[in-house]
C-alpha cells in the first residue's frame, strides 16, 4: 500500500459524494479523506464497491452501485442517493467529486461508437446530472464541486480524441461554473491531472502507460494536491509542476499546431503499439500454443 498523503485540510467537509472511488484518484482521493482528523461521511458511486484499507479505526463507506454511463441507473440512483445526503449530517458542508472517467486510444471510431458514446455518457453527461441533481444542497450547504478533467483538456488530443474533448468539456464548463456559482456560495475546482499512475491506460486501450522517464505522479499525490487545493480559492488545479508548464504552452499554441504535435506524440505511441501487436502475432505464429 503506497504512502498516505498527508492531509492538511482547513476547509470542513461535512458530507461527500464521490464517483469512481473504487479505483485509482478516486480511491487515494477516498483514502485521503478518511484519514482527515475529522473525517467526512462519504457516499460512493461505481460499478465496484470500494475497498478501505487502513482506515484507523475502519470507517464505512456508503456505496451505490451505480453504471454511471447508464442514464436509466443513474435516474434510479439519484433518489437514493437524496436519501442519503439528507440522512448524512443534513445541513453540514457538501462535497461532490466528479471523478469517474475512462479514456480511449486509437483512430476514431475504434474501438466502436458505443464505446465512444459510454465515453461521453460517463465523463459528460454523468457529472452534469449529478452536479444539477446536488446544486441546491450545495448552495444550501456552501459547497464544493470537484471535477477530475486532465492536461488532455489543453488541446485537440488526435487518437484521444473523444477522450480530450471530453476533458475539454469538464475544463471549460467547470470554469465558467466557478464564475456562475460562486455569488450563491458553491465553489467549484476542476483539476487537471497529468498521466497518473492508475490502471486507466489500461482500459484506455494502452499497451503501456506513458507515464514518461519520471514515472508520472501517484494517484495518492494528486489527491493530496487536491486536498490542499480545497482550502484556497483557485477554480482551476494542474498537478505537477511540469504538466502546469506544459499545459502553459500547449494551451498557448495555435490549436491547429497544438492538435499536430499531439498527434504526432500519439501516433508514436499507437505505432508501438501497432507494432508490437504484430511481432506478438508473428511470434505465436512460430511458436503456436499445443
Ligand atoms: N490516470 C491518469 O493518467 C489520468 C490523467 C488525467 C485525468 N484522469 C481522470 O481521472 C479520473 C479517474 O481515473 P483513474 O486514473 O483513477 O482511473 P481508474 O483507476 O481506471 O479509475 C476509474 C474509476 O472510474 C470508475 N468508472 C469507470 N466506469 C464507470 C461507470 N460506467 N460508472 C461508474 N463509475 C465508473 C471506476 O469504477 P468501477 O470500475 O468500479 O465502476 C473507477 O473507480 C478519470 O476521470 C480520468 O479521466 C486520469
Amino acid at each position: 500500500m503506497p504512502a498516505r498523503p498527508s492531509s492538511p485540510v482547513n476547509h470542513r467537509i461535512d458530507r461527500v459524494v464521490l464517483t469512481g472511488g473504487s479505483s485509482g484518484i478516486g480511491n487515494a482521493l477516498l483514502h485521503a479523506l478518511l484519514t482527515l482528523p475529522e473525517p467526512p461521511a462519504i457516499c460512493n458511486l461505481s460499478r465496484s464497491a470500494p475497498t478501505v484499507e487502513g482506515a484507523e479505526p475502519p470507517r464505512a463507506v456508503h456505496h451505490l452501485s451505480c453504471d454511471l454511463a447508464d442514464e436509466a441507473a443513474l435516474a434510479k440512483t439519484l433518489p437514493r442517493l437524496r436519501e442519503w445526503t439528507h440522512s448524512a449530517d443534513e445541513g453540514g458542508r457538501l462535497l461532490l467529486v466528479n471523478n469517474s472517467g475512462f479514456g480511449g486510444f486509437g483512430p476514431f471510431p475504434e474501438p466502436d461508437a458505443a464505446h465512444n458514446l459510454r465515453m461521453i455518457d460517463l465523463n459528460v453527461r454523468a457529472p452534469v446530472e449529478l452536479t444539477a441533481a446536488l446544486a441546491g444542497d450545495l448552495e444550501q450547504s456552501g459547497g464544493t464541486v470537484v471535477h477530475i478533467a486532465s492536461t488532455a483538456a489543453f488541446q485537440p488530443t488526435p487518437y484521444l480524441g473523444v477522450y480530450g474533448a471530453s476533458k475539454a468539456f469538464l475544463l471549460h464548463w467547470g470554469l465558467a461554473l466557478a464564475e456562475e456559482w460562486k455569488d450563491r456560495g458553491v465553489r467549484v475546482l476542476t483539476v487537471c491531472p497529468g498521466p497518473t499512475g492508475t490502471r486507466f491506460f489500461e482500459a484506455a486501450g494502452f499497451r503501456e502507460a506513458p507515464l514518461g522517464k519520471r514515472g508520472g505522479m501517484t494517484a495518492e499525490k494528486v489527491a493530496a494536491q487536491i486536498l490542499r487545493a480545497l482550502d484556497g480559492r483557485q477554480p482551476l488545479l494542474t498537478t505537477g509542476v511540469g504538466n502546469r508548464v506544459l499545459s502553459m504552452i500547449s494551451g498557448r499554441l495555435p490549436r491547429v499546431w497544438a492538435a499536430r504535435a499531439s498527434a504526432s506524440l500519439l501516433r508514436k505511441l499507437r505505432l508501438e503499439r501497432y507494432q508490437e501487436g504484430r511481432e506478438e502475432s508473428r511470434d505465436d505464429a512460430n511458436h503456436p500454443s499445443p
